[in-house]
C-alpha cells in the first residue's frame, strides 16, 4: 500500500489532537479528516494553528468516509462512540485503531469476533505510549520472581473509568502469567486533579519490594506507537489488544 489514508475520531479532544500533529508529520501518511461533533465543518487549523495544512472536521464518520474514504480510523472518542464508529469501518472494509478505553470483555470478545469473521485486522489498545510498552515488559521480567503484586494508578478527576483500561490489562496479563496467585490483583485507583497520569506496578517479596513506574508528562508520547500501529494494521486478519504485535 503506498500513502495510508487515516481518519482520526477525537481528533479535537486532549489526546486526539496530539495524535493528529503527530500522524501530520509522519512520512507514508495522510490525515484525511477529523470526526468531532462541536467543531464539525471547521478545520483543525482552529485547534491546532501550526499544522501548515487544512484537514476538514466532519460531525459524523459516514459523511467523512463519502467525501474522503480512508485506509484506516483512528478512535480517541467515547466508548458509545467508538463501538459505533468500531462496526462501521468493519461495514466498509476500513481497520478500526481504537485508543478509546472502557470497554466490557464481553464488548471485546464481540469486536474480536467480528475481526475475525470479517477477516480484517483493528486494533483495540488501551495504552499507545512506548514506555507504558517497556513497563508491562519489565513487569513480565519481574513478575515470575516475586510472591505479591498490586498496581497503583493516579489520573486527574477527566479519567472516566475507574480503574484505567490499563490497569485491568495490566492485571489480566499478570493473571495470564502468575495462574498460581489464584486471587484478584488489587488496583489501587486515586483521581485527583493536578496529577498526572501515572501508572505502578508494586512488587513484594521477602523484606524488599520493587516498583515498576509509568508517568505521562505529555500526550504526545501515544503518537509513535499509532503511527507503527497504522503501518502494521493492514498486514492481520483479526483483532489486536497488545502494542507488542503491531511494533
Ligand atoms: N489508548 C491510549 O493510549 C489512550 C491515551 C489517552 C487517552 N485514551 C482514551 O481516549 C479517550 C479520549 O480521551 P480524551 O482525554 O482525549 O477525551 P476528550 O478530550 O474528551 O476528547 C474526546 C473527543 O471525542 C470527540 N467525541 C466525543 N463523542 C463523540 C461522538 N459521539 N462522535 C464524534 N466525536 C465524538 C470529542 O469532540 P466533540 O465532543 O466535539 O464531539 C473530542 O474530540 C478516552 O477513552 C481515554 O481514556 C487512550
Amino acid at each position: 500500500m503506498g500513502q495510508l489514508r487515516v481518519a482520526v475520531a477525537g481528533g479535537t479532544g486532549r489526546t486526539g489532537k496530539e495524535i493528529v500533529r503527530y500522524l501530520n508529520a509522519e512520512e507514508g501518511i495522510t490525515v484525511v479528516g477529523v470526526v468531532a461533533r462541536t467543531l464539525a465543518g471547521k478545520s483543525m487549523s482552529v485547534v491546532l494553528p501550526d499544522l501548515g495544512r487544512d484537514i476538514p472536521i466532519f460531525g459524523d464518520f459516514a459523511e467523512l468516509c463519502a467525501v474522503h474514504p480512508p485506509h484506516i480510523l483512528v478512535d480517541f472518542t467515547t466508548p458509545q462512540a467508538a463501538k459505533q464508529h468500531f462496526y462501521q469501518c468493519l461495514e466498509r472494509r476500513i481497520h478500526p485503531i481504537i485508543g478509546t478505553t472502557g470497554f466490557r470483555d464481553d464488548e471485546l470478545a464481540e469486536f474480536a469476533t467480528a475481526c475475525s469473521r470479517a477477516q480484517l485486522g483493528g486494533a483495540v489498545i488501551p495504552n499507545f505510549s512506548i514506555g507504558a510498552l517497556a513497563m508491562r515488559q519489565a513487569v513480565h521480567a519481574v513478575a515470575g520472581l516475586m510472591q505479591d503484586v498490586a498496581l497503583l494508578e493516579s489520573y486527574p478527576r477527566s479519567k472516566q473509568e475507574i480503574p484505567s483500561g490499563t490497569s485491568q490489562r495490566l492485571a489480566s496479563l499478570l493473571t495470564a502469567h502468575r495462574p498460581e496467585l489464584r486471587r484478584e490483583i488489587p488496583i489501587h485507583s486515586v483521581r485527583l486533579d493536578g496529577v498526572l497520569p501515572q501508572q505502578e506496578v508494586r512488587f513484594g517479596g521477602e523484606g524488599e519490594t520493587i516498583v515498576i513506574s509509568h508517568l505521562v508528562s505529555d500526550r504526545g508520547c501515544f503518537g509513535r506507537g499509532v503511527a507503527l500501529a497504522i503501518k502494521n494494521i493492514p498486514r492481520f486478519a483479526a483483532l489486536v489488544q497488545d502494542l507488542e504485535y503491531l511494533i
